[in-house]
């Protein structure tokens, strides 16, 4: 891997939080656990077929139960949404079930469904990628999808103030691992 140095480093950093991306929550589950956390890297990948990437941090508990899990599910948040945001994003499943006080059901491949979601899908894993970075590339395919008309997502700028749940320095190696 290249060494990273100041001069690539801040411009790239002014440059990805200039695009504001939109927020998602991506769940997962084995018939032992559930987990689910707050991402910002995720986008489309292919429109025939369709294909939907996300990027889980190794840190992350929702990282370690997704790689067992045969389905993901992704949720867009919306303007609404930041209590979500905080409750997926700032806390860990590490440190107990984060699903406890949300409404939420299961979906195909024992993917939860959070019922306060009201844009999302859930996706069958189709492909894995760690190239050796800080996060893991899952690739869906959608395979149940709902949407509202006037979806207008939450987005970075409004919840960078948020503390992760599991912090930059925990990466690779988190300091607890309820799952693996
Ligand atoms: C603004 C923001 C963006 C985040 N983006 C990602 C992301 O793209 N991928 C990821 O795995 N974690 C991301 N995180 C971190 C996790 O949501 C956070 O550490 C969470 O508490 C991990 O929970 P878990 O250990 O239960 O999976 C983000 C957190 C915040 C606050």
């Amino acid at each position: 891997m290249q060494p990273e140095t100041t001069e690539v480093t801040q411009p790239f950093a002014t440059i990805m939080s200039a695009l504001d991306p939109p927020m998602a929550v991506v769940t997962a589950a084995t018939p032992a656990e559930r987990a689910g956390c707050l991402v910002g890297f995720h986008a489309q990948s292919s429109i025939h077929p369709n294909r939907y990437v996300v990027w889980l941090s190794k840190a992350n508990h929702t990282c370690r139960v997704g790689l067992r899990a045969t389905h993901l599910g992704v949720h867009f948040l919306g303007r609404g949404d930041r209590e979500v945001a905080e409750a997926f994003g700032t806390r860990s499943g590490d440190d107990g079930d984060k699903f406890a006080g949300w409404d939420f059901d299961i979906g195909e491949g024992l993917a939860p469904v959070l019922r306060d979601c009201v844009n999302g899908f859930v996706g069958r894993r189709v492909a894995l990628l760690d190239e050796g970075g800080d996060h893991v590339c899952v690739v869906l395919e959608p395979v149940c999808v709902w949407a509202t008309d006037g979806f207008r997502p939450l987005r970075l700028a409004d919840v960078e103030d948020l503390e992760p749940g599991h912090p930059v320095g925990d990466r690779p190696q988190p300091r607890t691992q309820r799952a693996g």
